[in-house]
């Protein structure tokens, strides 16, 4: 006789889940909008059942949350054991569900007697009613039983997401999205370097083409992760997601946090992200969120090729077009006059800083900036004294050649002394110097023996730690870009380096692709030299400056390499960009569709103000762009619409009526989301910003 089902719901302000237990089995029976407090659960289980059907066993295999093998399931399982490296199958028994006292968590938990193990599984609802999902295994007694794997999450697919948004990316080109449908032949991504790499299955959006509802979903793991998506004969579709378990043999352990959000539209699912990104920031710290300065950045400007008065020239140059914070990147340190040396030696090089840090620091300040540094901590480079007292301290194999990437090798913090060393040696720098912001890097991947994940939650206390001793630093994580981006580390990590790619053109692409999941504070963006470095083309100045207002904006290239009308537009937009981030550090996003591909739109609507931006990235194939109709606006309010100058060059010589733009328009909020407004946007490296702001009723 079949057991009488056991209900578990959480219920957000946008969503609600219903876990349904029948016996030892359990699934998700709901995920989706709100549903009455007294919803009948029995009968939305009947009207979720589905009869058997031929060419199955005779009862159904279940599936669910924690599928069952012996039942004639054939999808992906939760979590997978060995004994003495033979499959071993354990008997889940016992079942108990709980539901927290504030009931923003429901948790589910199994036995198997004879083997004596625990496992459990947790769905916490936070903020942006985003469900944070993570599973626990627990062996009691040593009788040589492992897990070989355990996910953080495996969830059927409701019915109707049929596709998926993944992103693709290479260094440079992070976050390339694309939609695929999810077909019988299953879609699978890894990450094998230690890192979660460039994108590749850890940021995903489903789409139900019927509905238009989306349900995002990313693994918290700053480290290696890998996520299948199964689909079988009856049409289900099964998403699982995981990291590598703990060193093998582990007794007990819980899995990193994945993250998934139902949301009736895409820009429902973003704001739901970003709620969740806000709060993560501000948990664990009673301050409001600092405000995100001008960062002035010496990569682009001068690579290694700089001394100290290089520098002070640099600084006074970043100063005068207003920029806030002087960050010195790479080659400050002891021997690193290239990639080829220094990494591990955190002191200031001797030949560059005879008297250390404190002059340029000084000098920074006066100014009127304060002052950031760039570290890459993780990393030993085997031209350095770090590595010739400890060889021994990377990642290696005993006995085998220490192979490099970048000319660099990793710091094995598995081991406790090591990671210790380098926390002191970068807590010294912040105590004996007036550091502002640490750009943490990690430029290479993690071999040639793969460390456990203690590797990583090393890597995580170091941060906790640093942002409790220093809580005035703000860190930054960077991976050679947007390597290692995760929701897991924000909080201690303040600001990510979406890509290295500062070119206007891709960089407008990748900050709309981030900005899916992260708010614009969190996202470094920056005004890069042009030609640019990477792509070697060349972009003028006021195109480049309005795609770096729209993030955490900054500078890297020599203002002495720009024309003086490049630096006063710079410099207005750097003004633009401080009357503007209270906004955009605080609003709500809205991605706005565009007839022409090539334009990106984005609005950032907080309280009576927004302000947009539509960027036209190639050359439109008419000569009169389709409107660009704005989102997140009250139809019923009305709105001052201007266009905050400088205007870009060329387009600016077609834009009508340029008199009744600098007085503003007037127009309804559905004026603006139904007609839009016409703007020059025909050739590439075109934009422009609009600014509105709602007038009294
Ligand atoms: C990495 C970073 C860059 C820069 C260089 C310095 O590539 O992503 O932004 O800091 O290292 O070596």
């Amino acid at each position: 006789m079949r057991a009488s089902p056991v209900f578990a719901r959480l219920d957000g302000d946008r969503t609600s889940v219903v876990w349904m237990a029948c016996g030892d089995a359990l699934d998700c029976l709901y995920l989706g909008p709100p549903l009455a407090a007294d919803e009948d659960l029995v009968a939305l289980s009947n009207a979720a059942s589905r009869g058997r059907h031929e060419n199955q066993p005779d009862i159904p295999p279940t599936g669910g949350l924690l599928p069952d093998p012996r039942t004639g399931w054939r999808g992906p399982l939760l979590a997978e054991f060995a004994q003495d490296r033979a499959p071993v199958i354990p008997r889940w028994t016992g079942l108990k569900i709980e539901t927290s006292p504030d009931r923003q968590t429901i948790g589910a938990g199994w036995r198997d007697e004879d083997l004596a193990l625990t496992l459990s599984v947790s769905w916490t609802i936070g903020a942006g009613d985003v469900i944070t999902t993570r599973t626990q295994f627990l062996n009691a007694e040593d009788r040589g039983l492992r897990a070989t794997r355990c996910a953080s999450l495996l969830l059927p697919l409701p019915r109707g997401f049929d596709h998926v948004t993944h992103f693709a990316g290479r260094w440079a080109d992070d976050m390339r999205a694309e939609r695929v449908r999810l077909t019988r032949a299953g879609l699978g991504w890894a990450s094998r370097g230690g890192k979660p790499g460039f994108a590749g299955g850890d940021w995903l959006v489903f789409d139900d083409a019927g509905s238009g509802a989306q349900l995002g979903f990313h693994i918290a793991a700053t480290g290696d992760h890998e996520v299948r998506i199964e689909r079988n004969d009856d049409g289900d579709a099964t998403l699982v997601a995981e990291t590598p378990i703990p060193a093998p043999g582990a007794s007990m352990f819980t899995t990193p946090d994945a993250l998934i959000a139902w949301a009736p539209d895409p820009d429902t699912l973003t704001h739901a992200f970003h709620i969740n990104a806000r709060e993560r920031l501000t948990r664990q710290y009673p301050n409001p969120p600092r405000e995100r300065r001008v960062h002035f950045n010496t990569w682009e400007a001068c690579a290694f090729d700089f001394d100290e008065a290089r520098l002070m020239r640099l600084a006074e140059d970043a100063a005068a077009i207003g920029a806030e914070r002087f960050v010195l990147d790479d080659g400050w340190f002891k021997g690193r006059s290239s990639d080829r040396a220094g990494l591990g030696d955190w002191t200031p090089d001797p030949v560059r800083f005879p008297n250390g840090l404190g002059p340029l620091i000084a000098r920074v300040k006066a100014l009127g900036m304060d002052f950031g540094l760039w570290v890459e901590p993780e990393m030993v480079s085997p031209d350095s004294d770090l590595y010739r007292a400890h060889p021994d301290w990377c990642l290696h194999e005993p006995g085998l050649p220490h192979p490099t990437e970048r000319n660099q090798l990793v710091l094995d913090f598995t081991k406790p002394e090591v990671a210790a060393h380098i926390r002191e040696c970068i807590a010294r720098l912040l105590r004996e110097n007036d550091i502002a912001y640490l750009k943490w890097d990690h430029n290479r991947r993690l071999f040639p023996a793969a460390p456990d994940r203690s590797q990583i939650s090393q890597l995580h206390d170091i941060w906790f730690a640093l942002r409790r001793e220093f809580p005035a630093t703000m860190i930054e994580s960077c991976s050679s870009g947007g390597g290692r981006v995760d929701m897991a580390m924000l909080g201690p990590i303040e600001r990510v380096w979406p890509s290295d790619n500062n070119d206007a053109i891709e960089r407008v692409r990748i900050m709309r692709e981030w900005s899916r999941f992260l708010p614009l504070e969190v996202l470094g963006n920056h005004v890069g030299p042009s030609p640019n470095p990477i792509t070697g083309r060349r972009v003028g100045i006021d195109f480049r400056a309005k795609v770096a207002v729209f993030g955490h904006m900054g500078v890297e290239a020599d203002p002495a390499r720009m024309t003086d009308k490049e630096r006063a537009t710079l410099a207005a937009h750097i003004a633009l960009y401080k009357e503007w981030r209270g906004v955009l550090h605080a609003g709500r996003l809205h991605h706005l569709a565009h007839a022409d591909a090539n334009v990106t739109g984005m609005i950032m609507v907080d309280g009576d103000t927004a302000l947009a931006l539509a960027a036209q990235t190639s050359f439109s194939p008419v000569f009169d762009a389709a409107p660009v109709r704005l989102a997140g606006l009250e139809p019923e309010a009305r709105y001052r619409v201007t266009l905050p100058e400088p205007w870009p060059p060329r387009a600016k010589h077609s834009l009508a009526n340029p008199d009744a733009w600098r007085d503003g328009l007037t127009l309804s909020g559905a004026a603006l989301i139904g007609q839009g407004l016409s703007l020059p946007l025909t050739h590439p490296e075109t934009a422009w910003l609009i600014a509105l702001e709602r007038l009294p009723a």
